[in-house]
């Protein structure tokens, strides 16, 4: 690769390749386009950077496969990317320069929608919020729901296998995927768009690319299972003594309201801090601190009065000592209350780099993994602060680390190797998953092929090899490049 003699430079050989099948609009060059191409060499967080060969933006399923078999005669890995807001590092590019990013950002269209089946057709490039708003104007609901819902693509979702605040109720993105399409690592196109909900015909090649992250093939397209709407909301804010409470609460909760249980999320005091410094127009609904807090959200289709049944399923739990202080809410008060736990993820950032622990164990066994890891935190860094929040309704806890008071960026990084094992050691010991929802991209890789066995592996390195053979599609992420 030298400037004095551009044409032998791979790059310009695959432009030159690229550009009659996205049209010269659809493709970022280094140099000519620096200003735009910037925001695809990193994730939305800026926490994880590379350098794209280039980056292409086709618009159709038929351009994808083209470029992928561009990319793929010249040797040249792809990098999926749908909007960029993904934990781990998997839709950014190495740093060599010499990976494509493939952005879907121009694949955005909503193809079918089937009330009677209860099914969307959509993009890969469609964000999260425009699904939901397609399925509300059709009087039903998409219940995928998450922080990061008005920029994250049903792409990168399923490519994640996204979780979110309605898990507890609906699954996550592997039950709600139905079929897909999806350009493979040498161009062809499986069309599996198929919106059965019952389809035994053999492997199930739509759930393996489920959680793959973009190392099987590019999603270009998926059906949706909707869901009837439930447009009777109440929203529940607690206060509680400990984790156990929360624990205690939920099995209280779910036995009176039984399916109309949405959310059950719980948030520790150091998180509401954190929440009430850096969210503009937050503010705490008690008047005293308590060390952790719930959310609970039941929802409703018909005429159930939810609001009634949540107040007396807290009257329930008051009376077992479950919950320390209760208000419930719902319109804007509702989104209120959801705005200090949605509000966590980007608040964290304001106190510097956070260190994302994503982690999942039996819900029995919530209280004594974070008692087990908070005194083993404490011995590693004195002082770091943990900002533990999640959906505790899935087992699902993101016990993130934020530096100690008056540290700076850097002498706290210096100790994220040791604070990160010390958390996974935590996990292991109570028999968990060091990834509940956010996936393994390049942050997670090593640490979960160090939990695996040997036959686990094998196998999950079989199924790499033998979709992509070539290794060129997202190299290096979930599983070591081999
Ligand atoms: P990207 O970040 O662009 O990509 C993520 C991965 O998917 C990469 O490996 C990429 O290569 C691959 N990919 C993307 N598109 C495709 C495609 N079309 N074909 C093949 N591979 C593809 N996640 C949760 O699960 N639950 C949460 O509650 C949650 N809350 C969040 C809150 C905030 C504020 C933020 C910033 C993130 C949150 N996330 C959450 C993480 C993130 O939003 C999800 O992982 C989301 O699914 C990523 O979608 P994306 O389009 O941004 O994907
Ligand atoms: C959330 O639930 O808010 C995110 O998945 C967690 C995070 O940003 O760490
Ligand atoms: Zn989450």
């Amino acid at each position: 690769m030298t400037a004095a003699d551009p044409d032998d430079r791979p790059d310009a050989a695959l432009l030159a390749a690229l550009t009659p099948i996205v049209g010269g609009r659809g493709v970022l060059v280094p140099g000519a386009d620096d200003d735009r191409l910037a925001s695809y060499a990193t994730d939305w967080r800026g926490a994880y950077a590379g350098r794209p060969a280039l980056v292409v933006l086709p618009r159709t399923t038929a351009e994808v496969a083209e470029v992928v078999r561009a990319c793929a005669a010249a040797g040249v890995a792809v990098v999926p990317q749908g909007g960029g807001t993904g934990l781990c590092g998997g839709a950014v590019p190495d740093a060599s320069g010499r990976q494509v990013v493939l952005s879907t950002e121009r694949l955005r269209g909503v193809r079918e929608v089937d009330v009677a089946n209860q099914t969307v057709t959509v993009e890969a490039g469609v964000v999260l919020a425009d699904v939901q708003r397609v399925a509300r104007e059709h009087g039903l609901q998409f219940p995928l729901s998450m922080g990061s819902e008005g920029r994250c693509t049903v792409g990168g979702n399923v490519a994640t296998n996204a979780g979110g605040t309605a898990v507890l109720r609906y699954g996550g993105m592997r039950a709600l995927t139905l079929g897909l399409e999806v350009v493979l690592p040498d161009g062809r196109v499986w069309e599996g768009l198929r919106g059965l909900r019952k389809d035994n015909t053999g492997y199930d090649l739509t759930q393996l690319f489920l959680g793959s992250e973009g190392t099987l093939g590019v999603v270009t397209a998926a059906v949706l299972a909707l869901h009837p709407a439930t447009p009777r909301r109440a929203t529940a804010w607690v206060a509680l003594a400990d984790l156990a409470a929360a624990t205690a609460l939920l099995g209280t909760v779910r036995a009176v309201a039984g399916e109309r249980v949405t959310s059950f999320e719980v948030m520790s005091a150091q998180s509401l801090a954190i929440v009430l410094a850096h969210v503009p127009g937050t503010r705490d609904p008690f008047a005293t601190a308590h060390p952790w807090y719930g959310l609970v959200e039941l929802a409703d289709g018909g005429d159930a009065d939810v609001e009634g049944l949540l107040e007396q399923v807290l009257q329930e739990a008051v009376e077992h000592d479950q919950v320390v202080d209760a208000v419930v809410a719902s319109g804007p008060r509702a989104a209120a209350v959801w705005a200090l736990r949605e509000g966590i993820s980007e608040a964290q950032n304001g106190e510097g780099p956070s260190l994302k622990h994503d982690v999942s164990v039996a819900i029995s066994a919530l209280p004594a993994f974070v008692a087990h890891a908070d005194v083993a935190l404490a011995e590693v860094l004195p002082g770091v602060r943990v900002v533990s929040y999640g959906h505790v309704g899935d087992g699902n806890l993101h016990h993130n680390l934020t530096k100690p008071v008056g540290w700076t960026d850097e002498a706290f990084l210096a100790h994220a190797d040791r604070l990160t094992a010390t958390v996974y050691a935590s996990v292991a010991a109570f028999g968990g998953s060091i990834s509940a929802e956010h996936g393994l991209g390049t942050a997670k890789r090593d640490a979960a092929a160090a939990q695996k066995s040997p036959v686990e592996l094998d196998l999950q390195r079989a199924l790499k090899r033998a979709v992509d053979p070539a290794g060129l599609m997202n190299p290096g992420k979930v599983l070591a490049a081999e």
